[in-house]
């Protein structure tokens, strides 16, 4: 939420920020902006809108200068305008500041601020702090040049209460960027005579793959040829250098039309990459690396407490059915916004586990701090590499399956599926299930990838069908056991990524309650594999063709439905209990994406939405 560039180095700064923004542009797309420092003065273009208007803005400006910083919007305090658009410039032109996060007391700091002459354009929290580092800037002492700078960020950060990721230039300072983070990330690209701030990596790995991951409550004053860690109360840090280990063609479209395109089609290799060295020799169970428990910890497990947002919470429940299903433990799961003020009764031998993509899920973080607060073992899923999550979880497993930029997930949601799956053989097969049913298992774990193949293959059949409904304004999903969160993840996958209004619900449960809404005009997507439910999800079926809803099953091979029930049918592979979440994925984001298409609908960039949360 909110992207974040920063650059300092020998080549003119406006063009790489704007290159950066691009690549950052999935976090925030409201409004964006630059502010480069030259001949002494901080130069800024902003504008609401896409990178785009901005780069058409920024060629009527003469940017020269080799330090600057930059910004993509997604609005929290103050509407969409270009006023408030970042940068921010102090009202004495000492200051300009790029921010990510909300902070809490900026009224309080504003009529401060009011009262001793400071002025302000716009109505964000953001203006304010850049202010208030103006007035410590003006306080300190001259004469010790960028200390003078870095105390004056290090002072007004003391008095902030709540979230930021920011990034500052100080007129007086050339070749200078003094960046702090609180629960907002924070990247330092360590290039070839160049330093490169960022909210992600995405940002600056066409310039270097070697990072630093700046910690919460870390501060670092970036200059010409080195820079500085500290802490808010001024300790010193010796950084970590670490290596990215996926390029820039990762970060690329390619031959594909939309992030969300290339993404669902990845996943095969995705679901390789996340299984990878995670089968035991025998090939009967699961392995991990990063769990840091011990066999005797984890069999004295009794619960599992799961939690997420958005389509991460989709995959926990469908670790909640495998976890019970294979291994017989019962297990709960939480969104991590109720989580961390529901104040949970947890068991000693309960296991806390998170899953999100990003890492930096505000409440997802603040759901696995509630946890070991309270002295529990947190554990995460997490797909990026150095993210505040992976630092902080007690241990977890890497999805590894490279960056997921379309901001509706695809790609990370099956690895999700895939590693839930491995956790379920992983307990199970430390209590009842046999080494046969492992072996199985595991054999149907490793033959999902090709699964997924023979799925992807409908995709021009699936393109068809959303051309036929792509004009409907409601449409439900419905299915059982596993495939219930399925349900909700085809609605939320389409909802988010259309605009059209979609519901998921388990399907039986569709009679109390959803069933007023079934016309002609509302059509429902069923989940109906074969097995012993089949039967029962044939009979859902036909009360909703009794009352005239146009019906779309997706069924597994082999499944015989009554003549004339469905309207359209797509077929996905037979498969294993613990593969078949994954498999049936592919026809429900197929259909989003390709109705979303159809609807003329920005599907890597969906109004209103940001890939990655990290405000409350
Ligand atoms: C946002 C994204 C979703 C994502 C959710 C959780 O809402 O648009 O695609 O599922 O955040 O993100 P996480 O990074 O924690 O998985």
């Amino acid at each position: 939420m909110c992207g974040i560039v920063g650059y300092v180095g020998k080549q003119k700064a406006a063009s790489i920020i704007l290159e950066g923004l691009k690549r950052l542009e999935y976090r925030g797309y409201d409004s964006a902006g630059v502010c480069v420092l030259q001949d002494g003065q901080l130069e800024v273009a902003k504008k609401i809108g896409r990178v785009e208007n901005l780069t058409k803005e920024a060629a009527k400006h003469r940017f020269t200068g080799t330090t600057g910083i930059g910004h993509t919007r997604w609005a929290t305090h103050g509407g969409v305008t270009d006023a408030n658009a970042h940068p921010h410039v102090s009202s004495d032109g000492k200051i300009a500041l790029i921010h990510n996060g909300v902070i809490e007391n900026y009224g309080q700091m504003k009529t401060f601020l009011t009262g001793k002459g400071y002025t302000f354009k716009s109505e964000t929290d953001t203006e304010v702090l850049c202010n208030l580092i103006a007035y410590h800037y003006a306080k300190e002492s001259p004469g010790a040049g960028g200390s003078r700078f870095l105390e004056s960020v290090r002072k007004t950060l003391t008095h902030v209460e709540g979230t930021y990721g920011i990034a500052v230039l100080c007129v007086d300072c050339p070749g200078e960027i003094v960046a702090a983070r609180k629960a907002s990330p924070l990247i330092l690209g360590v290039g070839e005579g160049e330093y490169i701030l960022a909210s992600d990596a995405s940002a600056l790995i066409s310039r270097t793959q070697n990072v630093v991951y700046l910690k919460d409550g870390e501060l670092v004053h970036v200059t010409p040829t080195a820079f500085f860690i500290s802490t808010l109360d001024q300790a010193d840090v010796s950084p970590v250098v670490d290596k990215i280990t996926w390029s820039i063609q990762d970060a690329e479209l390619g031959t594909y039309s939309h992030f969300m395109e290339k993404e669902i089609f990845e996943q095969p290799v995705a679901l390789e990459n996340s299984m990878r060295g995670r089968f035991s020799e025998d090939g009967s169970t699961a392995q991990f690396g990063g769990l840091n428990l011990t066999a005797a910890e984890l069999r004295q497990i009794d619960r599992f407490l799961f939690c997420a947002c958005g389509t991460a919470w989709h995959a926990c429940l469908v670790a909640e059915h495998l976890i019970e299903r294979f291994a017989r433990i019962p297990v709960e799961v939480d969104y991590a916004s109720e989580f961390r003020y529901r104040n949970t009764p947890l068991h000693s031998n309960t296991l806390f586990l998170v899953i999100s993509q990003s890492g930096e899920t505000i409440d997802t973080l603040a759901a696995l701090r509630e946890a070991k607060r309270k002295g529990y073992k947190a554990l995460a899923i997490n797909n990026v590499v150095g993210s505040t999550l992976a630092r902080e979880a007690d241990g977890g497993i890497y999805q590894h399956v490279g960056p997921e930029i379309g901001v509706a997930s695809t790609k990370a949601f099956t690895s999700q599926l895939m590693v839930a799956a491995m956790i379920a053989l992983y307990v199970a097969r430390m209590r009842d299930m046999s080494f046969s049913d492992g072996v199985q298992y595991v054999n149907a774990l490793k033959g999902a990838p090709d699964l997924v193949r023979k799925a992807l293959l409908q995709a021009p059949h699936i393109r068809a069908i959303a051309k036929r409904y792509a004009g409907y304004s409601d449409m439900l999903f419905l299915g059982r056991l596993s495939l219930f969160p399925l349900a909700l993840e085809g609605a939320l996958k389409l909802k988010e990524i259309s605009y059209i209004h979609a519901e998921g619900y388990p399907a039986a449960e569709m009679k109390h309650g959803p069933i007023a809404l079934i016309s002609e005009k509302c059509p429902s997507v069923f989940f109906a594999p074969n097995g012993e439910i089949f039967p029962k999800i044939v009979s859902s079926m036909q009360e909703i063709k009794a009352r005239k809803g146009p019906i779309i099953a997706i069924i597994t091979e082999g499944a015989e439905l009554p003549p004339g029930l469905a309207d359209e049918v797509i077929t996905i592979p037979e498969c294993h209990e613990a593969v078949l979440p994954i498999v049936s994925s592919i026809p429900v984001q197929l259909l989003s994406y390709y109705i979303a298409v159809e609807r003329g609908c920005d599907v890597d960039k969906p109004r209103n939405l940001a890939k990655s949360v990290t405000v409350e």
